[in-house]
């Protein structure tokens, strides 16, 4: 699970604008903690064995250390993602970076998170919507990249991606936070049988829920002692790290990494 991600860097990560309530212009970064805790986080996943590809930040791109909204990638298809104006200029990036790779890269028709907002759990795709991806990208995702997608519509502007709301930990587990999702997707998710583990809204909003299991190694924030001892008591090793200078942008762990190797549907492509 989860073993090839795409990062990117922190050299031109400030706070320009805000279109999540974590972000304030008021409370910028500073520079050489942001680059180290990006580089820490890097570490890890290397230490975890996980192989990392990266593409260069751009000066006009103060978000661009969040690679996980770029797109959603499964097998060699990337559906990219349709961002809000103040990220348009990152697309034309990641897009020559997925071509230039050999990716077959289709455009979002209507505005989408990418993979904040995609998250594959075997031929299930959690999808987000409600935020920031239109609920018609469903239809284009399940077309182009052969997911059952499992609609998941979060609540409020906290959870402007999903990818904060819940976790893929591994193919029958799944982490999320009740108090994120509406009535009609927690049913939905309740109702197909995986093991689910239930995050508190306080470590949620420390962005608990915004990490990278490999099914092994847990890589995740060091605010949310709680989740790290239930996964721990699941047998996964589980590497907390410093998030603080990445939360000023309103992402975690998660957010710093775009997933390359979903792996394709079966006997296709
Ligand atoms: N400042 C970025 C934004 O609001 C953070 C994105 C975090 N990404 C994520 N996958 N949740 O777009």
């Amino acid at each position: 699970m989860n073993t090839e991600l795409l990062v990117s860097d922190a050299a031109h990560f400030r706070i320009d604008y805000e279109i999540n309530p974590y972000m304030h212009t008021e409370l910028q970064p500073d520079p050489a903690a942001a680059t180290a805790e990006h580089a820490a986080i890097v570490a890890a996943h290397l230490a975890a064995g996980r192989r990392v590809e990266h593409v260069a930040s751009a000066p006009e791109c103060p978000d661009m250390v969040f690679t996980a909204n770029a797109a959603v990638v499964r097998g060699d298809r990337a559906v990219l993602g349709f961002p809000p104006p103040e990220r348009k200029a990152e697309t034309s990036y990641f897009q020559e970076w997925l071509v230039d790779r050999g990716y077959d890269v289709l455009e979002a028709p209507f505005p989408f998170s990418g993979q904040g907002d995609a998250l594959a759990c075997g031929d299930l795709l959690f999808a987000g919507y409600g935020q920031r991806t239109d609920r018609r990208m469903h239809e284009v995702l399940a077309h182009e990249l052969d997911y059952d997608v499992v609609p998941l519509r979060t609540v409020g502007p906290r959870w402007y991606d999903l990818d904060l709301a819940l976790a893929v930990i591994g193919p029958h587990t799944v982490a999320y936070c009740p108090q994120a999702l509406d009535d009609p997707s927690l049913a939905r998710l309740r109702g197909l049988g995986l093991e689910l583990i239930e995050v508190d809204l306080g470590e949620a909003t420390r962005l608990a829920l915004n990490l990278i299991s490999d099914g092994t190694t847990v890589t995740m924030t060091r605010g949310a002692p709680k989740l790290a001892a239930m996964l721990r008591a699941r047998g996964l090793r589980v590497m907390e790290l410093d998030t603080t200078q990445l939360t000023k942008g309103g992402g975690g762990v998660r957010c710093t990494a775009l997933t390359l190797d979903n792996p394709p549907p079966r006997g296709s492509r």
